[in-house]
């Protein structure tokens, strides 16, 4: 029987990760997040699950391997948020869910551009307070619009073929070979911030893409450009977010992510008095729209998730690798 701990959990999740049909699993929920403060939970435990806000750092790590931890399996994609080096040298293997419904991210990041240009979130107000004035709410069109996708793996494909159909110009930067696909130009970074009028980030976290998004790159894009972040927050240097917002070069900023969400994210906090001063400054500006880490919030998604990440338990506990292995 391999005794998992199910951190961050929360209970939309609990009925599609059941053990129930897993006789070799048993599973326990903990709301906790994983970190070196809520490690000690981690006692009599052979495996933990986890999401994108858990903390898997050496150091939580070498506490893991102490108390006999020997799977760590992320219920989502990125595995920024893991040290994979300290994993291997402490003989911990790390899983994860490969792809679940790149199409869940890609609408979502197209649900945010259609709300930011065509003032969505500011008419559902008005209406409901009566108010029909349609001074302030002049939009655009996506179609004839220049997008650049920054990042051409699977959700930056999906969306590729969501705006190829708005009749987007799509330009697309990725250091991988790319398919050769009629509706995509392949460009240089650079060129992709100079031209396009909507820029979407689909590339993982790494050392190398840490603040892509930075003070430098708002001033080579063009004036009232709409960025969109529903890849990792630390992708985009929040503060200069903030002044490229504050000089309208930044025109409109939809952001499903956001680089300090760990602790802040997933919870409800509407009693709390807000703590985070550069959260809020962002949120504070009509032109830009927050999602709370939801793009990958469907019910297909889910259960895509859970039926991979019960696979990937499964077979560790039966003695094999498990199949999404890092
Ligand atoms: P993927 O691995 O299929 O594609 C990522 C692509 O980015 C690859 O083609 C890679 O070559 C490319 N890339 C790497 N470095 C780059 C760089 N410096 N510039 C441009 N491209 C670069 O990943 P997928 O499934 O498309 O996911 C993308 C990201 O979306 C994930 O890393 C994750 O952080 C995020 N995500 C967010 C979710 C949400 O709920 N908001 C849900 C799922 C994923």
């Amino acid at each position: 029987m391999l005794k998992v701990g199910f951190f961050s959990s929360q209970p939309y999740e609990r009925p599609f990760f059941s053990d129930e049909h897993h006789p070799q699993l048993s599973i326990v929920h903990f709301e906790q997040r994983l970190s070196a403060r809520t490690v000690t939970l981690c006692q009599g435990l052979d495996a933990v699950c986890v999401f994108v806000n858990d903390e898997l750092d050496r150091t939580v790590l070498e506490r893991l391997a102490v108390v006999g931890v020997r799977l760590v399996a992320l219920r989502c994609a990125g595995f920024n948020n893991v040290d994979l080096d300290a994993a291997r040298r402490l003989n911990i293997q790390v899983c994860r869910v490969p792809s679940y419904s790149p199409d869940a991210v890609a609408e979502h990041c197209v649900a945010l551009m259609l709300t930011l240009s065509r003032k969505i979130h500011k008419a559902y107000n008005r209406v409901r307070e009566d108010n029909f004035d349609l001074n302030g709410l002049l939009g655009f069109n996506l179609a004839g619009k220049t997008v650049g996708i920054v990042g051409f793996g699977q959700i930056g494909r999906s969306l590729a073929g969501i705006l190829s159909g708005f009749g987007c110009r799509l330009l697309v930067t990725d250091p991988a070979p790319l398919p050769n696909q009629a509706d995509i130009e392949q460009v240089e970074f650079d060129e992709l911030l100079t031209h396009s009028d909507i820029i979407s980030l689909h590339c993982p976290l790494t050392p190398d893409t840490h603040h892509l998004i930075d003070e430098s790159a708002f001033s080579r894009m063009k004036d009232g450009v709409m960025l969109i972040n529903t890849s990792r927050g630390a992708l985009v240097d929040t503060r200069a977010c903030i002044e490229a917002l504050k000089r309208r070069k930044l025109g409109y900023l939809g952001l499903d992510v956001y680089e300090q969400e760990a602790g802040m994210f997933f919870e409800d906090r509407s009693d709390d008095i807000p703590l985070d001063d550069v959260f809020a400054r962002l949120i504070s500006f009509p032109n830009v729209v927050v999602t709370g880490h939801q793009g990958f919030f469907t019910q297909e998604a889910l259960s895509e998730i859970a039926s991979t990440t019960l696979e990937n338990l499964a077979a560790f506990a039966e003695g094999a690798p498990p199949k999404h292995g890092l």
